[in-house]
């Protein structure tokens, strides 16, 4: 059944930033799409999520790492192998946003969003990598952004950042493809996260914002189910390197 292509029932996700926004919607959909869950979070008290996906009658194990600092990250995805036996999906999703002027962007800004959103979402690719070579078969799926194809006022190392995310998921889709392993992004548009409480806030800006997305909306985390669960499963077996734009049209425009 074509719905079946769609299942992920015996897989096993890893996935960061799913403390709140569009990583824990997508989190929450791998699960109910029939997915065991390791949340990679900076939090040790944070169990919310985790008790969420064990309401769905699904295994939770949380790895405690902060992204920015690429020591912390050097053993996450052997813990998940050790904890679950294997590792079918990785999602690289977390990342931060700092903003500033670029004569005035201070070096620490740089290399905490750099940390965050490239370098350890490299490590986390390679060491999943060299388990689903092993495997021969795995799924990963890294965030971009409108950024990384557009590079924005003020946020020259997100910018940056995310325009070297495309490029690493074209890059390693290139030698893994005819291994079994599926490396892909999402490019999402203007979501209402916490991340742009501040534009949204600005009643002119998110009017502005609104007029130039086709779909006349914010995209909500929850929009990201249906692209992760696509990707993480059989359905996408045959796209390697592609940028799923959820945006409401934005590109197109
Ligand atoms: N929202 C948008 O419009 C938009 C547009 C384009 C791309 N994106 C991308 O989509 C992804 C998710 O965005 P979002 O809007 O859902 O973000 P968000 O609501 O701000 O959530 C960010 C997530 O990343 C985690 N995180 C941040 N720094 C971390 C660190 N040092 N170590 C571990 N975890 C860390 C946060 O954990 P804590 O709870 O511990 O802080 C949180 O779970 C990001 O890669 C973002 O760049 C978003």
């Amino acid at each position: 059944m074509t719905v079946d292509l769609f299942s992920l029932d015996g897989k096993v996700a890893a996935i960061t930033g799913a403390t709140r926004g569009i990583g824990r919607s997508m989190a929450i959909a791998l699960a109910e799409a029939g997915s065991d869950i390791a949340l990679l979070q900076r939090s040790k008290e944070f169990l919310g999520v985790k008790e969420e996906i064990e309401r769905l009658g699904r295994k939770c194990f949380i790895v405690n790492c902060d992204l920015e600092n690429a020591s912390e990250v050097s053993e996450a995805i052997s813990s998940v192998v050790a904890y679950f036996g294997k590792l079918d999906i990785l999602v690289n999703n977390a990342g931060i946003q700092r903003r500033s002027p670029a004569v005035d962007f201070a070096e620490e800004d740089w290399d905490a969003v750099m940390n965050v959103n490239l370098k350890t979402v490299w490590l986390l690719c390679q060491q999943a990598g060299r388990q689903m070579l092993k495997q021969g078969s795995g799924k990963i799926i890294n965030m971009a952004s409108l950024l990384s194809y557009q590079g924005g006022i003020t946020v020259p190392a997100y910018a940056a950042a995310k325009g070297g995310v495309a490029q690493l998921t074209k890059a390693l889709s290139n030698e893994w493809a005819a291994k079994g392993v599926n490396v892909n992004g999402i490019v999402p548009g203007y979501i209402a996260t916490d991340m742009n409480e501040a534009l949204i806030n600005d009643e002119t800006r998110s009017r502005q914002i609104i007029e130039r997305i086709p779909a006349g909306r914010w995209g909500q985390a929850n929009d990201f189910k249906g692209a992760v669960v696509f990707l993480a499963s059989d359905a996408s077996a045959y796209i390697h390197g592609h940028l799923l734009a959820v945006d409401g049209g934005w590109l197109g425009r």
